[in-house]
């Protein structure tokens, strides 16, 4: 059998898969390209069944999934949270910055773009120091807001994607003076400082750079992400599995 066969096999059963399965999206997923208001649009169930488990248009995740798995599966192209996390390492920053910036857009990537500073700490408090959580929940705010000491500068590209009139909402400004005056503010600091503003499409890197710093700073559960009752398993689940009905 030639790869054009096995390409097409591959191709049958994925439909065939899709035939016996009705697969719908969260509201979230469609919520602005559809009125929530209005009811969503109806499939045709008969003779199927809702998807409970494993999407067949999705690469399938080990039983047990690693972070690595999360990133090689789940997490697009991950190569700006990579570069980020390589430039922090030659920098001489302290490890745990190297991890917040290699975890810091982990939300944006996978799962729920919009506070994805937020998203992106709490899947990842269970695991991490406390420290890395809080800058991973605060660059999204930082970058908003200058700071010379640390040579960072409002972004180009923030006016570029925003226009020169935008201005951050009040929760953002509440949330700067907390990590301001916070004592890990440094921290948090230093990830926006090696969060890179455009990634270099030459620089290549490897997530196996990091296998080290994450063994020692991320407790990978036993049972894999999405399978060890913590209070984000749950999160780690949906982006897993992102389609199931319930
Ligand atoms: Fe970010
Ligand atoms: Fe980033």
């Amino acid at each position: 059998m030639n790869d054009f066969h096995r390409a097409e096999i591959a191709d049958q059963e994925l439909a065939d898969a899709m035939d016996k399965l009705v697969i719908v999206k969260s509201a979230i997923y469609t919520s602005g390209e559809r009125d929530p208001r209005q009811p969503p649009p109806r499939q045709d169930t008969a003779g199927r069944l809702h998807l409970m488990g494993h999407d067949p248009r999705l690469a399938k995740m080990p039983d047990k999934p690693t972070l690595f798995d999360f990133f090689r599966l789940r997490f697009g192209p991950a190569i700006h949270m990579l570069q980020s996390a390589r430039l922090a390492l030659n920098n001489g920053c302290d490890e745990k910055v190297i991890l917040a910036c290699l975890l810091h857009d982990c939300s944006a990537a996978g799962f729920i773009r919009a506070d994805h500073g937020y998203w992106a700490a709490q899947l990842i408090a269970p695991y991490v120091d406390e420290e890395v959580a809080f800058a991973v929940r605060y660059h999204q705010v930082l970058r908003f807001y200058p700071d010379e000491t640390f040579g960072y500068k409002y972004p180009d590209s923030y006016i570029r994607l925003f226009g020169p009139d935008y201005k951050p909402e009040p929760y953002l400004d509440r949330a700067y003076e907390h990590c301001r005056n916070h004592r890990w503010y440094r921290t948090a600091r230093l990830l926006t400082v090696n969060d890179l503003y455009s990634f270099d499409p030459n620089v290549h890197v490897e997530l196996e750079e990091f296998t080290d710093i994450v063994g020692r700073n991320f407790r990978q559960p036993p049972e894999g992400l999405g399978f060890d009752d913590s209070p984000s398993a749950h999160m780690w689940r949906t982006i897993n599995w992102p389609t199931r009905y319930l």
